[in-house]
């Protein structure tokens, strides 16, 4: 493969894969990316032209599309709404990227013949209890909770009904939480670290006791390059680096980082219908593929991500004062 498209390359996942791509392979990438709320074009700063483009355009938009899709070798489609307690304020936007955009990228691979991966979440599984001894595996029954989870949960089905019925050439992968750099301030991770740079108190959902399996960034876009050249058509493969911890100790773990008090946090109101407890099962992945996650040490993955956003406040400062609006009307 030559060509990429990465659909939803200006996110914060899409755009660390694009960076890990160009700096580890010779591939030409092109970014199609609507510039939502969440896109961030100076995210993809200082990228090689001569290997790279953006083209700013929607995924549900057929003509773009398709133009894009004929001149590629295979599609990366990272593009999404991927904010549950948007989806919870309103589910439309979501249904409409997620399951009528994935089905206009399919349509077009179908045309044209191309690869494609499709990027997914651990939430399409639903949640576990805090003391289940199994933890997530693409043999797990699809079970999503939130108008997010379930329009994710809705375009892994187009993939894999695609690739039974009309023989795309589709892997999916289904990863966990990811934090890192240029991630979102509504976010978890990146809302308390602005937080307490800010002089607010960290938000902490509910009891706290819910537990999300943390994972670099940059551990996921590896995975992702190793499946997109040597996983299997129409599998799946479950993304994690077994980072399992509860929000209490991660709140406590920043605010003992930035230097506050460990207690110096909010109980809020809780998340409807919040799932308790994500974690995967990544054995198929290392197996077969031989992959192993290179950042998996969570304390200084969030030092330096910490760091980060101490020395990038420029990135994040223009989102931070609407997004706290949004919470405050939420009570959260
Ligand atoms: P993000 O919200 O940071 O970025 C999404 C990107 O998609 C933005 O650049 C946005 O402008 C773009 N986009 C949205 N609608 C579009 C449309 N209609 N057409 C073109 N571009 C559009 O999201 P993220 O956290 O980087 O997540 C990226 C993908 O990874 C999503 O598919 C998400 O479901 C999946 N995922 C995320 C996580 C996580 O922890 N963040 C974990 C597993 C899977
Ligand atoms: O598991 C993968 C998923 O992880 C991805 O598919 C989603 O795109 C991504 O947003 C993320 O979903 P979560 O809902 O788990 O992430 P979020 O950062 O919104 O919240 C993480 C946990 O922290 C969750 O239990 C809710 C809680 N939380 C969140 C915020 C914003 C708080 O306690 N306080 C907060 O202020």
């Amino acid at each position: 493969m030559k060509k990429l498209l990465v659909t939803g390359g200006a996110g914060f996942i899409g755009s660390n894969f694009v960076r890990h791509v160009l700096d580890n392979t010779d591939q030409h990438v092109t970014v199609l990316d609507k510039l939502t709320y969440a896109g961030n074009e100076t995210s993809l700063g200082g990228l090689p032209d001569e290997r790279f483009r953006f083209v700013q355009g929607d995924i549900v938009d057929a003509a773009i599309v398709e133009k894009l899709v004929s001149d590629t070798d295979a599609v990366v489609h990272y593009a999404a709404e991927s904010h549950n307690d948007n989806s919870l304020q309103d589910p439309w936007p979501f249904l409409e990227t997620n399951i009528i955009g994935t089905y206009t990228l399919l349509e077009a691979a179908r045309k044209h013949n191309k690869r494609f991966h499709h990027i997914s979440t651990d939430e399409v599984y639903g949640d576990l209890e805090l003391d289940d001894p199994e933890r997530f595996t693409d043999l797990t029954p699809y079970n999503p909770s939130s108008p997010y989870s379930s329009t994710k949960a809705s375009s892994d089905l187009l993939v894999r009904a695609w690739v039974r019925s009309f023989g795309l050439q589709a892997t999916i992968s289904n990863c966990s939480n990811n934090y890192g750099p240029y991630q979102h301030v509504e976010k978890f991770i990146p809302r308390q670290i602005s937080n307490v740079i800010d002089g607010i108190r960290p938000k902490l959902y509910g009891s706290g006791e819910n537990v999300r399996d943390w994972i670099h960034a940059n551990d996921h876009s590896s995975a992702v390059l190793t499946i997109l050249e040597h996983g299997r058509i129409g599998e799946t493969y479950l993304i994690g680096a077994d980072g399992e911890k509860n929000n209490k100790d991660v709140v406590e773990l920043i605010l003992t980082m930035m230097g506050e008090p460990a207690d110096g946090y909010d109980h809020v109101v809780d998340r409807p219908g919040h799932d308790l407890r994500y974690a995967i099962d990544s054995t198929k992945l290392r197996r077969e593929l031989g992959w192993t996650a290179k950042f998996a040490d969570f304390e200084s993955g969030l030092a330096s991500t910490i760091e980060w956003y101490r020395n990038n406040e420029a990135w994040w400062r223009p989102q931070k004062a609407a997004t706290e609006a949004k919470y405050l009307a939420l009570g959260r």
